[in-house]
């Protein structure tokens, strides 16, 4: 895995959005997985300014997301919302190219028809956050390896975690749908961003740590093409790299 550390969250979402720009240069119609949060808020910022002063278009690009909420009680708590505000209704995306999971339908036919649409597609690119245990996607720790599309738990401190975008943390889903582990791994390029101090113990586990799946992100070390781009706080405690 190669490692970017740089000085913020604004210059690893620049960075991050000038890699994207290269892919898409290479390939004009590649298949770009998307993921939701707040560390890729500045990444996707650049992506839209980028599209705006027509240096990159989206026309062609096709787009799969990482990772969605089951039952909410409110769309707006969405990933698919979180996507459409800071990404696809900016940029000159087709309608007919976005896919995105649904958790308000059957969760085993929706991760089923998911897994096989990403078959035939091959995610070119993967963008991926990370949790501050090590789940990437919704892989919570204790995932299997070989997992694919399905419907998992969620976490306590997950979903603590998570209640920042909620009104409370009852409002926060129980049940989420994620691509899995080995459907993350069969993308061509990965790239991770981590930023902030509370991601400074689960990246150290990453980068130094056993490749275990009580830290699910430590897969991606066997990944061909990973990239991790990381700030300083969130490299901070990474004595080894
Ligand atoms: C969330 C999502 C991931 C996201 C990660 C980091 O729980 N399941 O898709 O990448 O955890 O979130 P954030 O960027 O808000 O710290």
């Amino acid at each position: 895995m190669k490692i970017i550390i740089l000085k913020n969250a604004e210059d690893v979402g620049e960075k991050a959005a000038s890699l994207v720009s290269e892919e898409l240069s290479k390939d004009p119609a590649m298949v770009l997985g998307l993921a939701a949060g707040s560390t890729v808020i500045p990444l996707y910022k650049n992506l839209v300014s980028l599209n705006k002063k027509r240096k990159i278009s989206f026309s062609r690009i096709k787009v799969f997301n990482l990772d969605e909420y089951c039952n909410l009680k409110n769309e707006k708590n969405s990933f698919s919302y979180f996507l459409y505000k800071n990404l696809l209704d900016k940029v000159n995306i087709k309608k007919e190219n976005i896919h995105l999971l649904n958790g308000n339908k059957d969760a085993n036919q929706e991760c089923r028809a998911y897994e096989n649409k990403i078959k035939s597609n091959k995610i070119g690119l993967q963008l991926l956050g990370i949790g501050r245990n090590g789940h990437i996607g919704f892989n919570e720790p204790g995932s299997n390896f070989k997992s694919t599309t399905r419907k998992v738990s969620l976490s306590a401190a997950t979903r603590e975690y998570n209640s920042k975008f909620f009104s409370s943390i009852k409002e926060v889903p129980n049940y989420a749908l994620t691509l899995g582990l080995s459907t993350i791994m069969k993308s061509k390029k990965i790239i991770l961003l981590a930023t902030g101090k509370n991601k400074a113990e689960a990246v150290n586990e990453l980068v130094n740590g056993p490749i275990t799946n009580k830290v699910p992100a430590s897969i991606l070390r066997k990944h061909k093409s990973c990239l991790l781009i990381a700030d300083r706080a969130a490299a901070s405690r990474c004595h080894k790299i």
